[in-house]
C-alpha cells in the first residue's frame, strides 16, 4: 500500500469547502498536514469558525488551522454569495468550536510547514488565492517544496459564475490568481467545467442526514441546504471534486494549455483566458504559463468516492 499523499488545504469554508474538508479528512489516500483560511465565501473570522466547528463535528484529531488574509491584494472583496447561507456553511446550527486556530499567520504557517516537510507537499487551493500568492511572493524559495498546486478556480469553456466571464475565486482576487497560475510551479486547475458535474441527489442528501457518521450527517445537511436554496433535486459537491481529483486523477480528463488571468478588463476582469490556438508560436506565449486543466471528470466515479469516504455508499441511488 502506498503512503498517503501529504496535503495542505487552503479554504474559505464555505459549504462546499466543508464538503472538501470532510472528504480530505476521511480519505486514507491523503494526510492533511494543515488548513489555511482566507476570506472569500464569508468574512475571515466566519471562515475560521466554520472550519474549526467542522473539525469538532467529526472529532478530527489535531490539525493545524491557520488564519490568513482578510481581503484580496488589490480589491476589497466580493459580497458573500447568498447560496452558502447566512453563516457561509449551510446554517446547520453546529456548536461553537472548542478547538482554536494557530497564533501564527497562515502565510508563516505555510512557509514553515513546507520548509520543515521532508518531502514536497501538495497544496489544494479551494478559495481566492490571496494566501498562496502572498506566500509565493514573500517566500519564493518554498516553491521548491510544493509538489503541485491543485486550484479550484476559473472557467475553461463554461461560463463564469461571479460574472458572465469570471469564476468566483479568481474574480475575488484576480491579481493573486495571476501570481499563482503564472508562478511556473506545477498547477492543475479544476475550473467550473468539472465543478458543475458532480452531484448528489436530494434523496441521498436526506438519507445522509440520518447516517451514523458525523461527517456524513454534516455533508448531508450542507447538500440539503443547497437543494433547498436552489429549489433543486440535487446538490453539487463543488470544491470536494477538486479533492476527488487529487485522490483519483484517473477520473479526470486533462489538457495542457497556456493561461492568463484578465486583470484589466471591465466586464472580463478575473476571466481565465486559455490560448487554444494550434498555431501559437512559442514566442507568442510570452507572459502565458502552461498549466494542466481538468476539462471534465467521471462524475459517477467521484460521487462514489465521496460517498465511500463518508461511509454512505449504500445510500447512493445508483
Ligand atoms: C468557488 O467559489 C466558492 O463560492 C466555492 O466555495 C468555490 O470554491 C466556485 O466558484
Ligand atoms: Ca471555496
Amino acid at each position: 500500500m502506498t503512503s498517503p499523499l501529504p496535503v495542505i488545504l487552503d479554504v474559505d469554508t464555505g459549504g462546499d469547502d466543508a464538503l472538501a474538508l470532510l472528504l480530505a479528512m476521511a480519505s486514507p489516500s491523503l494526510e492533511v498536514r494543515g488548513i489555511s483560511c482566507v476570506a472569500g465565501n464569508c468574512g475571515l473570522e466566519q471562515v475560521v469558525t466554520n472550519t474549526l466547528r467542522l473539525l469538532d463535528g467529526i472529532d478530527a484529531p489535531f490539525v493545524p488551522v491557520a488564519v490568513g488574509m482578510e481581503r484580496p491584494i488589490v480589491d476589497s472583496g466580493l459580497p458573500p454569495p447568498a447560496l452558502h447561507g447566512s453563516d457561509g456553511m449551510g446554517d446547520l446550527g453546529l456548536p461553537d468550536p472548542q478547538r482554536k486556530a494557530l497564533e501564527a499567520h497562515a502565510v508563516e504557517f505555510l512557509r514553515d510547514a513546507l520548509t520543515e516537510a521532508a518531502e514536497p507537499l501538495t497544496l489544494i487551493c479551494l478559495a481566492p488565492l490571496t494566501n498562496i500568492a502572498m506566500l509565493l511572493r514573500t517566500y519564493p524559495r518554498v516553491g521548491e517544496k510544493i509538489a503541485r498546486l491543485y486550484v479550484m478556480g476559473g472557467t475553461y469553456a463554461a461560463p463564469g459564475n461571479a460574472t458572465p466571464a469570471a469564476e468566483f475565486n479568481v474574480r475575488c482576487d484576480p491579481e493573486a490568481a495571476a501570481i499563482v497560475l503564472g508562478s511556473g510551479l506545477p498547477v492543475t486547475l479544476y475550473p467550473l467545467d468539472p465543478f458543475m458535474q458532480v452531484r448528489i441527489t436530494r434523496g441521498e442528501a436526506e438519507a445522509m442526514t440520518r447516517a451514523t457518521g458525523g461527517g456524513a450527517r454534516i455533508a448531508g445537511g450542507i447538500a440539503l441546504h443547497y437543494c433547498r436554496y436552489f429549489g433543486a433535486d440535487f446538490s453539487l459537491i463543488g470544491d470536494a471534486g477538486t479533492v476527488a481529483a487529487v485522490i483519483d486523477p484517473e477520473g479526470a480528463a486533462t489538457v495542457r494549455s497556456p493561461v492568463r488571468v484578465e486583470l484589466t478588463g471591465g466586464a472580463t476582469r478575473g476571466a481565465t483566458v486559455f490560448d487554444r490556438r494550434q498555431w501559437s508560436a512559442e514566442e507568442a506565449r510570452d507572459g502565458w504559463s502552461e498549466i494542466e486543466v481538468i476539462t471534465g471528470v467521471d462524475a459517477p466515479r467521484y460521487r462514489r468516492l465521496m460517498a465511500s469516504a463518508l461511509g454512505v455508499e449504500a445510500m447512493l441511488a445508483d
